[in-house]
């Protein structure tokens, strides 16, 4: 069964109460359920990972190596400014699709440039938790396309 791993940067565990005119009222748990819903369909096994830590983020993402067939990212404000998450994408070999729950090229100016989205296998934003959904079956699709 394909291995699937969610992974969520900054301040994405205050999702729920969390700028809620921008993010919506679901919380990360929620979303959570609902990716464990969507990997039942999809057929695949899913785990999930939140740090607000860049560092950690990384290390989960080289444990992903070996473990893990492919990741779900939303990286948060590292999105726009972490090279380092960008390498670690490109080093582990992995696809990688990016997701946010905003639009982030309706946003503000620094919000529009992804660093880590050149890396990624494709970006899904301004779905509110439906990104992840959407991120989801393309990652199985590119998956099932590999095989
Ligand atoms: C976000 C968009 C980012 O700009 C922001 O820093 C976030 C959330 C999103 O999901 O819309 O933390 O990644």
């Amino acid at each position: 069964m394909l291995r699937v791993l969610v992974m969520n940067g900054p301040n994405l565990n205050l999702l729920g109460t969390r700028e809620t005119g921008v993010y919506g009222t679901t919380r990360l748990d929620d979303i959570e359920g609902m990716c464990v819903a969507k990997a039942a369909e999809l057929g695949v096994d899913v785990t999930f990972y939140q740090s607000n830590h860049e560092g950690s983020l990384i290390d989960r993402l080289h444990e992903a190596m070996g473990s893990c067939d492919g990741v779900v990212m939303n990286p948060g404000a590292y999105t726009h400014y972490s090279y380092a998450i960008r390498d670690a994408i490109a080093a582990i070999g992995l696809p990688v699709v990016e997701v946010h729950l905003s639009d982030i090229t309706a946003r503000e100016d620094f919000r529009k440039i992804s660093v880590t989205g050149p890396v990624c296998i494709g970006q899904v934003a301004g779905l509110g938790p439906g990104s992840y959904l959407t991120g989801l079956e393309v990652l199985v699709t590119h998956l099932r396309k590999e095989d």
